[in-house]
């Protein structure tokens, strides 16, 4: 099915399904313990050896020699593979660097040995047996340090062009009455997903099967075909289950490809869980940014000039973290200038973690536009609403598809109690604490991306779909059963969800937040046709067949829908694509951010007290596992602006805080209440559903409304995340 036009009623408008609250599906499997993740999957025809996967022990450089005679010797060992003895090796199309390194290494902890014994303890014995002698090469470490001679970015994938420029910049920005001009610095994140990579592979001659834990099962079958240089139809991937993903797993890593070689060398299945330790170097994480942000605005409030200008690095042929992008959209000035620059770094590789680009992006932009409303004197809240746009500022022609920023921003303010916040800063104080109000919008991208399934109607009555497509913890299984359960007319227990397996039906995967929207507009396409199919089989018209309660009604006769399967089933199968609509209009998600904090007057001790989201996101498939999402998203977001950051050995070129001990993520004594509230909105030009992502616009601001919360608090502001209390206490007030 295209979709190349508005939608207009269709039978998910129904709503009897769609749209109501609804408890996963797969939670009773998941609070058992009978959801099987990919390290537990006990479907290999023999039981699985171990795999421990040794990292390099230097950033950059050579192996000058790797003494493996120990290791090979050690009790239990079945087989020991490096690069050396690997066999010809392809780079996979989404991988910076090789995912098995040697004789030249990319990066520290970059995989460079897989030690497969039979059982886990003797393979990590044996792999710290193995001798390996490095030349280690000068590398460079530090973003600030190399940032001045940096490239632009070539045009990437998804990041639009690396710079844009409209009217005149340069000379608003010096004419404007009101300016600021203000640097911002985010570091490196790592995406810390409870379940760490992990994968089991088992041949059957030429054919791999590997169970494993990813977010992009077609995209990720075709790259480990190509890497192993092998047809991508000899390759199946499955991966049912997901303990989190955030980015770092849209693409194929070492655990899968050592076990798929590991597997190969010891002639049996073999099981790959990267160790804790080294998923901080080893895997991708989101690039470290240093945003210089200029803004010019008449003294009434209406920006004139807005210039974004964000430097990030990545290794050799990597990609920039995009923390232009909404500056691109988000606020009307008629000069405007953007640009990105992309330095060359020998830390592990950097690439998509939740909302990239927009989530640092926010961190920056909506620290300036605070510090500008201060300076204009106006509250951060109306200076937002006073530079609204319908329509993308440097493409005045296209329009968004629907962009309610205005009303998340008043909803919000309205329901946060914002009218109490004092807006001189280090005023309000609740016992010893300091208290703080802070705002952000909050803006995300909508894409759209080709997404297939099947439905399967038994003589049973019960509709079964299948699709690749994956749940990382977010709720697919059950947006998906309910997109069914509408179109079908039964109820939720008549559905089964089969997902992540590349054997179903290609899926547009779980990334970006566009799973949930085209996911379930697949699932929308292929049963349309099965419905078709259920109305020519009951000899009904298939325009005019309705589907209710188990029922087919048309032509004044109602008939069991299980009647249309006969003695088998009907199956039908179909995929959704887009035409031109998300170019004619511009496709984006809105929100707004609240926080209030209270810090500490002596030691700095920050701590959130209250958090409202309100989203406006098209339909809401679900609001329950939406619900989750956001609270989920201002979760990290919190993450993001008081304590996640890799820290970096800027002589030996590693993050040294690589396990959840170092690498400081909130706990539940961390959040306090949070609030979400969804826009009653549909957005037609979106899909058949009139959904659009949700997940990832709830992190984005978040960060910025607590530093900003925190600023008003104690009229310290803090430009360079994480804030944490070494950059407060200098400047506190006296406790009382
Ligand atoms: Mo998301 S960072 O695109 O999984």
């Amino acid at each position: 099915m295209k979709f190349d036009s508005p939608a207009t009623t269709n039978p998910i408008d129904q709503l009897q399904v769609v749209g109501r609250p609804t408890p996963r599906i797969d939670g009773p499997r998941k609070t058992t313990g009978t959801a099987r993740y990919a390290y537990e999957q006990r479907e290999t025809p023999t039981a699985p050896a171990y795999g421990y996967v040794l990292g390099a022990g230097i950033a950059k450089g050579r192996i000058v020699s790797m003494d493996l005679s120990a290791a090979r010797s050690a009790p239990g060992v079945l087989a020991v593979v490096t690069a050396e003895n690997a066999g010809k090796l392809d780079k996979g199309q989404y991988n910076t660097a090789p995912l098995l390194g040697g004789p030249e290494v990319a990066h520290y902890h970059q995989a460079i040995a897989v030690v497969v014994a039979d059982t886990f303890e003797r393979a990590r014995d044996a792999a710290q047996r193995i001798r390996v002698r490095y030349e280690a090469a000068p590398g460079a470490f530090d973003l600030a340090a190399v940032k001045d001679g940096a490239p632009l970015a070539k045009p990437g994938p998804d990041g639009g062009p690396p710079q844009t420029a409209v009217g005149d910049f340069a000379g608003a920005f010096a004419s404007a009455p009101v300016k600021l001009d203000a640097t911002y610095e985010t570091p490196d994140h790592s995406h810390a997903m409870m379940e760490p990579h992990a994968s089991i592979a088992a041949w059957q001659g030429d054919r791999l099967t590997v169970w494993t834990s990813n977010q992009m099962i077609d995209w990720c079958t075709g790259d480990l075909a190509k890497t192993l240089g092998i047809a991508k139809d000899k390759v199946r991937l499955v991966s049912p289950f997901i303990g989190g993903g955030f980015g770092g797993k849209l693409f194929v890593r070492a655990d899968a490809l050592l076990a798929a070689l590991g597997a190969r060398a010891a002639g049996r299945p073999v099981k790959v869980a990267l160790q804790r330790p080294l998923i901080g170097n080893n895997t991708t994480h989101r690039p470290a940014t240093i945003q210089r942000i200029r803004l010019g605005a008449t003294a009434d409030g209406r920006l004139t000039a807005i210039g974004h200008e964000s430097w990030s690095g990545d290794q050799p042929e990597g990609q920039p973290e995009t923390a232009v992008g909404q500056t691109r959209l988000l606020y009307a000035a008629p000069n405007r200038m953007t640009a990105m620059r992309l330095a060359v770094l020998h830390l592990p590789e950097g690439n998509a973690m939740r909302a990239p680009g927009e989530a640092p992006g926010m961190m920056a932009l909506e620290i300036a536009m605070d510090e500008m409303a201060e300076k204009l004197g106006l509250d951060p809240v109306e200076f937002r609403i006073r530079n609204d746009t319908q329509v993308d500022p440097e493409k005045p022609q296209r329009a968004f598809s629907q962009r309610r920023l205005v009303d998340c921003l008043r909803i919000g303010a309205e329901r946060f109690g914002w009218s109490r916040r004092n807006a001189r800063p280090a005023q309000v104080r609740d016992g010893r604490w300091l208290v703080g109000l802070g705002m952000a919008a909050a803006f995300r991208n909508n894409m759209l991306t080709k997404s297939g399934a099947r439905v399967r109607l038994g003589r049973d009555g019960i509709v079964t779909v299948e699709t690749d497509m994956t749940d990382i913890g977010t709720g697919s299984y059950t947006i998906i059963a309910q997109t069914a359960a509408e179109m079908m007319g039964v109820g939720l227990d008549r559905v089964n969800v089969r997902l992540g397996d590349s054997t179903l039906p290609a899926s547009c995967g779980s990334g970006g937040q566009w799973g949930a929207n085209n996911s379930t507009s697949g699932v929308y396409a292929a049963c349309m046709k099965l419905r078709e199919a259920v109305a020519r089989k009951l000899g009904m018209d298939p325009a005019e067949a309705t589907f209710a309660e188990g029922r087919v009604r048309g032509g004044g006769r109602a008939l069991p829908l299980a009647q249309a399967a006969g003695d088998g089933e009907l199956v039908a199968e179909d995929h959704i694509e887009y035409g031109d609509l998300d170019k004619k209009y511009q496709q984006s998600t809105f929100g707004a951010h609240f926080v209030e904090v209270r810090v500490d007057p002596a030691t700095a001790e920050i701590r959130v007290r209250r958090m409202l989201a309100v989203c406006a996101a098209g339909r809401i498939l679900n609001p329950t596992s939406a619900r989750s999402q956001v609270i989920g998203a201002m979760t990290m977001g919190v993450g993001a602006a008081l304590m996640e950051e890799l820290a970096i050995d800027k002589r030996r070129g590693f993050f040294v805080n690589h396990d959840l001990a170092g690498y400081e993520v909130p706990v539940h004594a961390d959040i306090p209440h949070q609030d979400v509230v969804f826009l009653d909105e549909t957005d037609p030009i979106s899909s058949p559903m009139k959904a659009k992502g949700v997940g990832e616009l709830g992190i984005c601001g978040v960060a910025a409304a607590v530093a900003n919360a925190v600023y008003n608090a104690t009229g310290v502001r803090v430009r360079h995340y994480p804030v944490t209390l070494d950059k407060l206490l200098a400047g506190l007030p006296m406790p009382v």
